[in-house]
């Protein structure tokens, strides 16, 4: 047979194959069936020296022209392989820019920071510096340098942890007060605030809880009188609560202040006409305070007849149970996240 013709068919059965062909790797396979050392040209190589000597250049010239075409054919096939794999490929690899993103939740502060961080922001604007204290405290300064000795029964009032007979986890922040009385050496004012956690032995429910946390505001200069408590406090509450909250002091003890007062709002719910908010009396307490005790500034240091100072301590579960109708402070330390992601 004409290599002419045995090529024709050579053609057509590769051109047949390679419909069936979907990889590189079937495509090496078959080109090597073609090309390879037991393929067809390499046959008719050897084939060739049975051929006389004027046949074998004619013969050889057609089968090396035949098999020039079959590698232009190949080359052709991978070509359109390749192009083939990379169609499939860019089809499979699509994104679907409609589908919704991955969403990563997001933390946030838990309300008591939130509410700490606002009155915080309220009196470093007024011109206080942030102190902190220790939550392992001294009965010291916890309450004997409060004017509240052994014997006093005031101590009822805040029932304590104590870890040995003069340290307790502090039941209150106002012995941060002392320690920064002390450290003034009865010489400087002071405006400070002090936020932190206190501990006292409740048994937990709707209202009580073992730890909480409170801020304390100490002022103490050569005139701090109680109109400025009076006016800061109608600050806080109106920053809290509202720009057109009241306030009123009554008469009230602490052993560190003399006099001393409770702090009430007016009733943001009813507007002082009376609702269950305010148990119908039209105000809302918030706090208590004080004028500085005479015998605490002698105590530590300072004349007071050339100082006086004012005080308060607020809670800051109950401003923040007051200001989003929480019914339960149980709710600020349990982690639900239904609960604290109300407050971001
Ligand atoms: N330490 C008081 C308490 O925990 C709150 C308090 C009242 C703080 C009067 C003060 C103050 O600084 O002057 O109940």
């Amino acid at each position: 047979m004409e290599i002419k013709q045995q090529l024709q068919e050579v053609l057509q059965e590769i051109n047949t194959a390679f419909q069936t062909i979907d990889t590189i790797n079937e495509l090496n396979d078959l080109k090597a069936k073609y090309l390879g050392k037991k393929g067809c040209f390499s046959q008719w190589m050897t084939e060739m020296k049975n051929l006389s000597n004027e046949e074998k250049p004619k013969f050889g010239q057609a089968v090396n022209a035949a098999k020039d075409e079959v590698i232009k054919h190949f080359e052709d096939f991978y070509s359109q392989i390749e192009k083939r794999i990379i169609a499939e490929k860019l089809a499979k690899e699509t994104i679907d820019v409609s589908l919704p993103g991955r969403v990563f939740p997001v933390g946030a502060k838990h309300l008591v920071s939130q509410v700490i961080e606002e009155v915080e922001d309220l009196f470093i604007g007024l011109g206080y510096t942030v102190k902190e204290g220790p939550e392992i405290e001294q009965d010291l300064y916890n309450f004997e340098m409060l004017n509240l000795p052994k014997s006093h029964p005031a101590r009822d009032m805040q029932d304590s942890f104590y870890i040995t007979e003069e340290l307790l986890l502090r039941t209150h922040t106002s012995p941060v007060q002392i320690r920064t009385l002390l450290e003034n050496s009865g010489n400087k004012p002071i405006k400070i605030i002090c936020p932190g956690k206190v501990y006292r032995r409740d048994d937990d429910d709707q209202t009580h809880s073992h730890q909480f946390m409170q801020i304390e505001a100490l002022v103490v200069d050569h005139e701090a009188t109680l109109a400025d408590l009076k006016g800061t406090l109608l600050i806080l509450a109106r920053k809290m609560f509202g720009e057109e909250r009241q306030i009123r002091l009554r008469p009230s003890y602490f052993p560190f202040t003399e006099p001393s007062v409770e702090v009430d709002i007016s009733c943001y719910k009813c507007h002082g006409k009376g609702c269950s908010m305010c148990k119908g009396s039209g105000w809302i307490e918030i706090l208590g305070g004080g004028m500085v005790n005479n015998a605490i500034l002698e105590a530590t240091g300072y004349d007071p007849k050339q100082y006086q100072g004012f005080a308060f301590g607020v809670g800051v579960e109950r401003l923040a149970i007051l200001r989003y109708g929480i019914d339960d402070i149980r709710a600020f330390y349990i982690n639900d996240l239904r609960f604290n992601q109300q407050f971001k």
